[in-house]
């Protein structure tokens, strides 16, 4: 796969199969991320994969998905498969929201290269996922990816003025995006 149709095709995924995921490719994903940009290359991210029960399951109990939509949330019976915790260094950086976005880019592109499906979440409490995770003290995370095969379809629908995803009578998930003219507000290219 290329990087444009991973970008492309990479959606929010908030259902899964209800299979596991091999630890060489969750570890490959983590070993991938250690290339994102970072500024002053501090690197302050450190990074939990988490495929195994009983934690597994007391990740996904933390965890609040599709605000947009009160009437759906993944469930026990679709919930990921792993997850990997972006955790930073509370010692580098009070703050370092660039760092988690391209570093949970990265890894998203490259899962979706491997086939797997993704969620970026960041809907829960740091207070609750720190003792479960039983991180050190100077741990703390910031960002949680969901990972595993996807048991749903998500597609990228033109913008219309809302914002919010929504569903299809598939159950399918639709999310607007701008188109370019919406977004490119300057340019000297012919
Ligand atoms: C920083 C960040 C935090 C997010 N947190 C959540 C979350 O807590 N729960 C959730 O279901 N989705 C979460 N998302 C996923 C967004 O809802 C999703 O990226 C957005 O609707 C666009 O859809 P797409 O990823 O399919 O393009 C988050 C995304 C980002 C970038």
């Amino acid at each position: 796969m290329d990087v444009k149709t991973a970008i492309l095709n990479r959606r929010s995924i908030r259902k899964f199969e209800q299979r596991p995921i091999a630890p060489e490719k969750l570890t490959q994903l983590v070993d991938l991320a250690r290339f994102h940009a970072t500024g002053g290359n501090v690197q302050p991210l450190s990074y939990a994969i988490v495929s195994k029960d009983p934690l597994r399951q007391k990740v996904f109990d933390l965890l609040a998905w599709a605000a947009y939509l009160p009437d759906y949330t993944c469930t026990k019976e679709h919930q990921p498969a792993a997850y990997i915790v972006l955790l930073r260094d509370e010692t580098k950086t009070k703050a370092c929201m660039y760092d988690l976005g391209a570093a949970s880019t990265t890894i998203m592109l490259a899962a979706e290269e491997m086939g797997l499906a993704s969620c970026v979440l960041a809907a829960f409490d740091p207070k609750k996922m720190k003792p479960v995770l039983e991180l050190e003290d100077h741990l703390h995370p910031d960002l949680v990816i969901a990972l595993g095969y996807a048991a749903q379809e998500s597609k990228a629908v033109p913008f219309e003025g809302n914002i919010k995803y929504y569903r299809d009578e598939n159950g399918n998930f639709c999310v607007p995006k701008k188109r370019l003219s919406d977004v490119l507000v300057y340019t000297d290219v012919d």
